[in-house]
């Protein structure tokens, strides 16, 4: 049954990067992807990305560093690189860190377009191969849920891009001219409806359209390499794992469902709470680091106000143009309901913080500006909200913010009687074959009453 699992999905995905199954666990931002879920999917066969997004710089090295010690040069890991679009020097930065320490795969997510940091990367890793062909040492898994950021993903490297780093002698005319033949990626995961950041998209609707996109492309570009899709977003059961298969994916991505796992960097009561959710028990929130453009995060619901206050922070944020002109009652209601501190405690806070992180340039701006002083004071309660799930979740557990969807109210639905009803005995990888050879199943009774 575990053979047929692992035939499952692309054959060329699980050759070129170096695991058993088309499978992947998706990066989860500050650690809750950790390096121990990261090295459980590894060790079992599985591609797992570390969730570096919001971690120091420090902390992701030394969690690359025992990922390296641990799988050793055949098992592969990928980590986490969200595109920074305030500041393009840092994505740069944490390319070139990614690189030092030997880091081959890379999930890049939240682009809207390839960047300078994207295409060093790729080039980094390209060189020819003895048949003539294309190879990659480095590997980008794009994530996207919008057909024009597939279509930037899917072109070769920006030329202009690809000239200038050759001529800061950061990549080779070799190079350059390899790059000419590839797109920058060749790995697209296609992120329907998710937990987390989403873009609300229905996988039965976007998986066929990027296939198309992908096939005029592949025309247009002349491409010899396999351009695969995979699908992530709503998985949760083999039934959906079976559905992505049919569909056509190349690989599926897990998201919501490894948070509750015991491997997973978030706190204990964080789990508790997520193991009996149901899949009506999520809702859709502003997204707190794209509070202004009203980006959406997708968040737990059951037995938390925080999405509920956080859209009535956002519809303040649209109403009015200062903290100030906001009714004192509700001032008041603020600050003793939501924030549990002073509005002087917060902004005192988010100076500090601003400072810490070299951004003073952004204080003075929101002096100038009352509506911009007022996204940050906004700002700053999903941070509070944010830190109080992986610190003491149980000091404040109305406020507190938990990225989470439905594929895990489906998945705690499927496991109900049995063993994993418990996230103390849920592991990524086991639920990873599991899910990977009941889809096998279900695929193969099907075939039987099709024929
Ligand atoms: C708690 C949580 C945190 C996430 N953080 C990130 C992240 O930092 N970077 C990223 O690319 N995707 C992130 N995601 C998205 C997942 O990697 C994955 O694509 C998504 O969860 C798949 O959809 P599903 O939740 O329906 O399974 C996160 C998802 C969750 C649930």
């Amino acid at each position: 049954m575990d053979e047929k699992a692992r035939g499952l999905g692309s054959e060329s995905f699980r050759r070129d990067l170096g695991v058993d199954y088309a499978y992947a666990a998706g990066s989860m931002y500050r650690g809750i992807a950790s390096k121990e879920l990261v090295l459980a999917m590894g060790r079992a066969g599985f591609l797992g990305f570390l969730g570096a997004a919001g971690l120091s710089p420090e902390r992701v090295g030394a969690d690359i560093a025992h990922l390296r010690a641990e799988l050793g040069p055949h098992r592969p890991f990928g980590v986490n690189l969200l595109a920074d679009h305030r500041d393009p020097a840092r994505e740069t930065a944490a390319v070139d860190r990614l690189l030092a320490h030997g880091v081959r795969v890379v999930e890049a997510s939240a682009f809207v377009k390839v960047t300078p940091a994207l295409v060093r990367f790729h080039l980094q890793g390209l060189r020819a191969g003895r048949d003539g062909g294309v190879v990659r040492d480095t590997r980008i898994l794009a994530k996207v849920s919008r057909p024009e950021v597939a279509r930037e993903f899917l072109r070769p490297a920006p030329s202009g891009t690809v000239a200038r780093l050759v001529a800061e002698g950061l990549a080779t005319a070799e190079q350059a001219a390899l790059a000419a033949r590839v797109p920058v990626a060749q790995d697209l995961t296609v992120e329907a409806d998710s937990g987390g950041h989403t873009d609300r998209g229905v996988s039965t609707v976007l998986l066929p359209a990027l296939q198309s996109l992908r096939g005029r492309l592949v025309k247009e570009f002349g491409y010899a390499e396999e351009i695969r899709l995979g699908l992530a977003g709503g998985i949760g059961t083999p039934q959906a794992v079976a559905a992505a298969f049919v569909m056509g994916a190349d690989y599926v991505m897990t998201g919501s469902i490894n948070q509750c796992t015991a491997e997973a960097g978030i706190s204990d009561e964080v789990k508790d709470r997520l193991q009996d959710i149901g899949v009506a028990d999520t809702d859709y929130c502003p997204a707190g680091d794209m509070f202004e453009i009203g980006a959406l995060v997708q968040v737990l619901k059951k037995g938390a106000l925080f999405p509920a206050r956080a859209n009535r922070l956002h519809a303040l944020y649209q109403t009015y143009e200062s903290w100030e002109e906001i009714p004192e009652g509700v001032r008041r209601q603020l600050q003793e309901t939501f924030f549990k501190r002073s509005v002087d405690e917060v902004w005192r806070e988010t100076c500090d913080h601003l400072r810490r992180t070299g951004r003073e340039a952004e204080i003075e701006r929101a002096e100038r500006l009352p509506k911009r002083r007022m996204a940050l004071i906004f700002r700053w309660y999903y941070g509070y909200s944010s830190r109080l799930s992986f610190t003491d979740p149980g000091r404040d557990p109305a406020n507190v913010q938990v990225h989470t969807g439905p594929a895990l109210g489906a998945f705690n639905q499927w496991v109900r009687g049995t063993d994993l009803e418990n996230w103390r005995n849920r592991h990524p990888d086991h639920m990873a074959r599991q899910l990977m050879q009941e889809a096998e199943h279900i695929l193969a009774e099907h075939q039987k009453r099709v024929s």
